[in-house]
């Protein structure tokens, strides 16, 4: 049932403040401002490093998950699509723990991936939505993403639900290996709780903008996203949204590899998609917007509103989200664009719950 959205995925879009505090409500206390992981047979505390593979969206929200994984816990990611993970012959070994991640439980390449680890005597750590899956059933540990079933093939409640579920578990891994003390923790806990909320407001601020912008992107061949830190998973999430329903030639980078080649595409037909957040790397994007700019780019500007006050840049676009710790800005950010490649897709008219060419489950390698 849609209710009274006109597709699943705009259903999916909207729910995420409600199944965000759902899956929170299972790893934080709202109320102390703790996590409460039952990490199982994973002790974060005395693994040596970690191992991470997924496919596709889920492998982006892995991607992010690195840098916290990295930043809050002090502990070494190592993260790679399924596809190639499980051919690489990696050495690994028991000290070490490993993390899939999936929606659907079944994906034929990440199941083959955790067979590996399996084999190599590592202990194992699942990030499902189906909890009743493959993968979950292989698992040492299970960490469900409870964002309930997703219906529309391009993946966004359960991308964000296993950012939000990563984010708990990096920051209760911070706390076995004392990394981050019980003040930190109390700090970055009381920011994914007031996530939802944040969520609400911006999905209800940016509706119209996106609707509108959707118009312009429609008109693209090819489009161009970049971000710096966590923001480059998004940028790359941000193009296999686009390219999957809208069919628009899509590519994301880091904004720092800009200048080591797709710089030479830019023109005035092919929008470039910025995501800066008025973070540590602020700077650094700006000035790679420069770069477009001064070869007649046209800019779309994803930032908040002290990242809008800080650059004078001429931009075809900018959207202003609401000012966030660097903890949540990944799921605060992936509203604008899983809302700009619905509303481009809408417009264009494809079917948007079921794209052309791909299935909700890939079950075969
Ligand atoms: C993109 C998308 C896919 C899936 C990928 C992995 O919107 O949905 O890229 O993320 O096929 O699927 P799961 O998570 O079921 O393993």
């Amino acid at each position: 049932d849609k209710g009274n959205h006109r597709h699943f995925m705009e259903k999916e879009v909207y729910e995420q403040p409600e199944v965000i505090s759902h899956a929170l409500g299972h790893y934080v206390d709202f109320a102390s401002h703790t996590v409460k992981i039952e990490t199982g047979a994973i002790d974060f505390a005395n693994v040596s490093s970690l191992a991470i593979s997924a496919c596709g969206t889920a492998f982006l929200a892995g991607s992010v998950g690195k840098y916290w994984f990295e930043r809050y816990a002090r502990l070494p990611v190592e993260i790679d699509v399924a596809s190639e993970f499980r051919y690489r012959e990696m050495p690994l070994s028991p000290s070490q723990a490993a993390l899939f991640i999936s929606q659907s439980g079944e994906t034929a390449d990440t199941l083959a991936s955790l067979r590996y680890c399996k084999d190599n005597g590592l202990k194992i750590g699942a990030v499902v939505n189906a909890t009743e899956s493959t993968i979950a059933r292989e698992a040492d540990a299970i960490f469900p993403i409870l964002a309930g079933p997703e219906i529309g093939v391009a993946s966004t409640k359960a991308f964000t639900c296993q950012l939000a579920v990563l984010a708990s578990l990096a920051i209760g891994a911070g706390r076995a290996r004392g990394t981050l003390d019980a003040a930190d923790e109390k700090e970055l806990v009381r920011h994914l709780t007031e996530m939802p909320r944040i969520m609400s407001q911006v999905l209800n601020l940016i509706q119209p903008q996106m609707e509108s912008l959707a118009r312009d992107l429609s008109k693209c061949k090819d489009v161009l996203y970049i971000g710096r830190g966590t923001s480059y998973p998004l940028a790359m999430e941000g193009a296999l949204k686009l390219k999957e329903i809208s069919y628009i030639h899509a590519e994301g980078y880091a904004a720092g590899e800009l200048k080591h080649g797709p710089i030479a595409l830019i023109d005035e037909n092919m929008p470039v998609i910025v995501i800066a957040p008025h973070d540590r790397f602020f700077e650094k994007t700006v000035s790679n917007m420069q770069e477009v700019a001064a070869r007649g780019g046209r800019i779309i500007f994803i930032t908040d509103g002290k990242g809008a006050a800080a650059s004078k840049l001429p931009t075809m676009a900018t959207i202003v989200l609401p000012v966030v710790d660097e903890i949540i800005s990944p799921m605060i950010f992936s509203l604008p664009i899983q809302l700009l490649a619905y509303h481009t897709a809408v417009f264009m008219g494809t079917d948007v719950d079921q794209p052309r060419n791909l299935a909700k489950s890939v079950t075969v390698e």
